[in-house]
């Protein structure tokens, strides 16, 4: 059994490899090449990505694709996306070819308001606490002013502190909720940063607090940090067209927008299926969040939690058709930043932002909004029509015939016999075997 090994982050890179390879990796010349293949070879850059993360030992790649034709607002987009799941590109790339001709996407930021929490621990009186947040509200405020100058400047900082009584759900649960405006920074640093400064001053003032003093009960702060769930930082996005401009030669518009209604029906009600559902969406809009550097966990968390704010998890997406108009649309939250973070470090995501045409953190929320709609869009389209392993197995084709080490003429036999049958594993397998035989 291996031993714990202590002082780790102090190894360089080639002694952690060492270490690694030697304690656990039994072929130690294949996974030391396998993990320098990756290794970029401007060190510089290299040591750019190593900085990112602690214990760094190589890079893992995932393909930067781009879906071009996204008209939004008006305005035509290509939209950059980093992603493994091989159908995804396609699928908005086709969404928003569909759209182009139907007059695109319609987005609105509706708020870009952030919070956090200060979660406090109070068994004293009530009234006691109340008087004192009061009385120290202007304080606390005051005690960030350093922190906010320069988001001040950028029209941001903080919005409101109230005190909450959660005592009903937690015995002596208390919280000074935090409202934030961070501007073009998706803020998480800022906020923090402020929370435990006022956190400080809070407990600070509470010890010498007479009331306190006298009851000796003080307030003590639990934990102080942002909240992911930002159901306040909102945006929407829509498409809309006459029922009968949804014909194609396969499906008259009208049976397309029953089914599809139905279908985004069935994800509102039945959580099982919303989950799949919304995951869609989230191959858009995590693809859009990586390509452009945010915080892929911290938008998942939020987005999940609001598709539950109603008490049941339920479908994001919205479809309905009035007057012979079939409308389909998203509001999701999300806090999103162009400054701060890997936004200006890594190249990829400076080329990203770029192709988006330097887009604030408002744009880019529309435009993430977007890839998510579309996303869900090609996903029920498929569903409802063909099945979704069609277009789905047809762009995994390539992984099947890149692990059999398919030949360039295997491949072009390959495509060209699977235009017209069902792709599976096994059936790509027995194609090849035959062949080969
Ligand atoms: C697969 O990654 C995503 C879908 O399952 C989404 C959906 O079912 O709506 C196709």
């Amino acid at each position: 059994m291996a031993k714990p090994v202590s002082g780790f982050s102090k190894k360089t890179k080639e002694e952690k490899i060492n270490w690694l390879v030697s304690t656990f990796l039994e072929d130690s010349p294949t996974s030391i090449s396998t993990l320098k293949q990756y290794w970029n070879t401007d060190e510089k850059l290299q040591k750019l990505h190593d900085g990112f993360i602690e214990n760094t030992i190589s890079n893992y790649y995932l393909p930067f694709a781009i879906a071009p034709n996204f008209l939004i607002n008006n305005r035509i987009y290509t939209i950059p996306m980093v992603i493994e799941e091989s159908s995804v590109v396609a699928a908005a790339s086709n969404a928003a070819k569909f759209w182009l001709d139907k007059g695109g996407f319609t987005t609105k930021v509706i708020s870009t308001i952030k919070n956090g929490q200060i979660h406090i621990n109070f068994f004293g009186n009530d009234k006691y606490f109340q008087d004192f947040f009061s009385e120290i509200r202007p304080t606390l405020i005051e005690s960030i002013s350093d922190i906010e100058r320069n988001m001040k400047k950028r029209g941001g900082g903080l919005l409101d502190i109230s005190l909450i009584n959660s005592t009903k759900a937690l015995e002596g649960y208390y919280q000074l909720h935090c409202t934030f405006e961070t501007q073009d920074a998706m803020g998480a640093n800022f906020i923090n940063t402020c929370l435990e400064e006022i956190a400080k001053t809070f407990e600070s003032l509470s010890k010498s607090y007479s009331v306190f003093v006298k009851e000796n009960k003080y307030p003590e702060v639990a934990i102080s940090i942002l909240s992911n769930y930002v159901p306040e930082c909102l945006v929407r996005a829509t498409v809309q067209c006459p029922v009968e401009a949804l014909s194609t030669p396969e499906i008259k518009g009208k049976i397309f927008a029953d089914k599809f209604t139905r279908a985004v029906a069935i994800a509102k009600v039945e959580p099982r299926r919303a989950v799949t559902h919304n995951k869609g969406i989230m191959n858009g809009i995590d693809a859009v969040i990586l390509a452009t550097g945010n915080d892929f966990r911290a938008v998942e968390a939020g987005v999940h939690a609001y598709a539950s704010k109603n008490g049941s998890y339920s479908s994001l997406t919205y479809a309905n058709v009035k007057d012979n108009v079939f409308t389909f649309g998203i509001e999701i939250p999300l806090a999103l930043g162009t400054i701060g973070g890997l936004t200006s470090l890594h190249p990829l995501v400076k080329l990203a932002f770029d192709i988006l045409q330097k887009p604030n953190a408002k744009k880019l929320m529309q435009i993430v909004a977007v890839a998510g709609l579309a996303q869900n869009f090609a996903a029920i389209r498929s569903l409802v029509t063909t099945g979704i392993q069609k277009g789905h197995m047809k762009m995994h084709l390539m992984n099947i015939l890149n692990q059999l080490e398919a030949t360039s003429s295997e491949i072009e036999k390959a495509t060209s016999y699977f235009k017209d049958n069902t792709i599976s594993h096994s059936s790509v397998v027995s194609f090849i075997e035959k062949n080969r035989s």
